[in-house]
């Protein structure tokens, strides 16, 4: 009763769809590359389930998207129009005159579109024309009933900066599963066009980075069963911004992309990234270093120095009887022990940067020629003047709070504490050295930070302190 009418709807619309000899047939899971000149257009079609009976269930979920890989030049320095998007479930060339309103994402370069419970549906990609404009698009389309091809994550959400040098890049990924395949691919960019920030296809056409070489990371404890890459980016040219973004292959040929982020290289060559530190393994940022230096033998010689300088501390620490003597409600040995640590491997391996355009927004000291914050850094690498970026001052108050009182750790206050540490801003790039200290953690900034005071009166106490401390 029912079958012969949806059997003779069938068969009146297959001419039809073969009467547009040219529209493509979308697959599920699919992603297709096509060009498109001015002002033409390219149509798709889809029906659901078409092998079924016609029984089963004919509707189904579709998700698309179209990302923008190229764009035809502009002789005027208006934007270029992006590619525009129609979609009708009825008519088979859908236009700007004739199409269902639908709502999709859209971005620069990007656009979304998913919906519930189709059939079928034309899709029509159109090029607008414009005199100004000479060349063609091209662009990738992505086609699933399932989830979208080319997912979008916000900045930082795959992968963060942890620091540069004058060639170098270093990244931190999320802790991800290691029972999942995980991998990210970096992608630095200097020229996508701004009509095509969101586009994947863009970013892989633009990226200049060499191969990544990524390795496990050993950083703060992770949750067992997770695990973190650090991936390693060279080749860098000294001195330049980029944008980055991670593109990420994932399961059914999905193409996920982390929307970017700027980083800037260095441009003072002694500043040099070391990772992957034996003892200080949460460290992973810029030292002061000569650049003629072997890297390794750089690392080596921080690590060892600051495992020396634990020294009195683990065997000062190792006569307290922790088992049986509770100093503290919350707090216990291992917490002072961890604490402990990460502050000592801030100061014995001080952060190294470029002097601050804005030196009330970062915590920097700029230690003129012939000095240092040691006296081993000052025989070692002789520094000709070169600029810190302070540890974040709730390094030491953790130490305070974790350890048994008869350690006698204290920290310095007022104008000595803004000498020596910086503090935390939210909502701008790191304003001090955290190392893998939770940003939840921090103490939040007073109103107005004064990093600079005299160098004097810096080095006078931080010679007491290092007397105090380490000897
Ligand atoms: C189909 O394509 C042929 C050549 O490939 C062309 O001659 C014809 O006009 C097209 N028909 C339609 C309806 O577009
Ligand atoms: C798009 O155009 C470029 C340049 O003309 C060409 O190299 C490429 O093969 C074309 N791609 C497709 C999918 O037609
Ligand atoms: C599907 O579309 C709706 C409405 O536009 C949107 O809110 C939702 O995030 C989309 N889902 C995906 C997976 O993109
Ligand atoms: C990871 O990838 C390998 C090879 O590509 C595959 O054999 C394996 O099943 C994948 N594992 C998971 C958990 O996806
Ligand atoms: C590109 O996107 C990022 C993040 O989505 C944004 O911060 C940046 O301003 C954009 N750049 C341009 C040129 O549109
Ligand atoms: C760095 O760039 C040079 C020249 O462009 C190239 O020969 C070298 O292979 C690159 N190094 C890496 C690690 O990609
Ligand atoms: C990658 O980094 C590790 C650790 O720093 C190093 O041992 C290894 O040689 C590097 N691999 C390449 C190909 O550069
Ligand atoms: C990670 O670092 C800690 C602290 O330095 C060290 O004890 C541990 O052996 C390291 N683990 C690996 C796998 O390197
Ligand atoms: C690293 O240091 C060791 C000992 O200080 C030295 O023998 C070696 O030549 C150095 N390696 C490089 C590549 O500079
Ligand atoms: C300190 O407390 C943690 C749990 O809060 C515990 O796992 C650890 O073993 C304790 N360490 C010592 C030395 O008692
Ligand atoms: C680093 O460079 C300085 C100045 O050029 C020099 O005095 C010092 O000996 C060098 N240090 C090493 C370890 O090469």
């Amino acid at each position: 009763m029912f079958l012969f009418p949806l059997l003779s709807i069938l068969f009146t619309l297959t001419p039809l769809i073969h009467a547009q000899n040219n529209t493509i047939p979308l697959h599920n899971n699919q992603i297709g590359s096509y060009n498109l000149s001015l002002n033409l257009h390219q149509t798709f079609y889809f029906q659901s389930n078409q092998a079924a009976s016609l029984l089963a269930k004919r509707s189904s979920a579709v998700f698309l998207t179209i990302t923008t890989c190229t764009q035809p030049q502009s002789s005027t320095k208006e934007p270029v129009p992006a590619l525009q998007l129609f979609v009708s479930s009825t008519n088979p060339l859908p236009s700007a005159s004739n199409h269902d309103p639908i709502s999709y994402v859209q971005q620069p370069g990007y656009l979304a579109w998913n919906t519930t419970d189709i059939t079928r549906v034309w899709i029509t990609v159109a090029a607008p024309a414009s005199g100004s404009l000479q060349g063609q698009w091209s662009y990738e389309l992505g086609f699933s009933t399932s989830a979208l091809m080319h997912p979008l994550y916000p900045p930082n959400q795959l992968a963060t900066l942890d620091d540069t040098d004058t060639t170098h890049a270093l990244f931190l990924s999320t802790p991800y599963l290691t029972s999942t395949n995980f991998s990210l691919t970096p992608l630095l960019t200097t020229s996508v066009p701004a009509e095509l920030n969101a586009s994947y296809c863009a970013a892989v056409l633009h990226n200049v980075a060499s191969t990544a070489n990524v390795t496990l990371a050993n950083r703060s404890s992770l949750q067992p069963s997770y695990a973190q890459q650090q991936i390693m980016v060279g080749n860098l040219s000294l001195g330049q911004s980029y944008a980055v973004y991670f593109a990420q292959s994932q399961p059914n040929n999905v193409r996920a992309l982390q929307l970017p982020f700027q980083i800037q290289t260095k441009s003072d060559p002694r500043c040099r990234l070391i990772y992957q530190l034996p003892f200080c393994n949460n460290v992973a940022y810029s030292v002061l270093a000569n650049a003629s230096l072997d890297i390794w033998n750089v690392t080596l010689s921080y690590d060892t120095n600051a495992n020396t300088l634990y020294e009195p501390f683990a065997s000062a620490i190792s006569q307290f009887n922790c088992h049986s003597t509770q100093y503290s409600l919350v707090r216990n040995c291992s917490d002072c022990e961890r604490d402990y640590k990460r502050w000592l491997c801030s100061v014995a391996i001080p952060r190294c940067t470029d002097p601050p355009a804005d030196s009330s927004e970062v915590a920097t000291y700029p230690y003129p020629a012939g000095t240092a914050r040691s006296s081993w850094i000052q025989t070692t690498y002789a520094p000709n003047g070169y600029t810190e970026f302070l540890p974040c001052i709730d390094l030491c108050y953790q130490v305070v709070q974790s350890c048994p009182p008869f350690l006698q750790f204290n920290c310095p206050t007022d104008d000595l504490a803004a000498l020596q540490y910086g503090y935390w801003l939210p909502g701008h790039s790191p304003t001090c050295n955290r190392l893998d200290l939770d940003p939840s953690l921090l103490v939040i900034s007073r109103a107005s930070p004064r990093w600079i005071v005299s160098p004097l009166s810096y080095l006078a106490f931080v010679s007491a302190w290092l007397l105090c401390h380490f000897l």
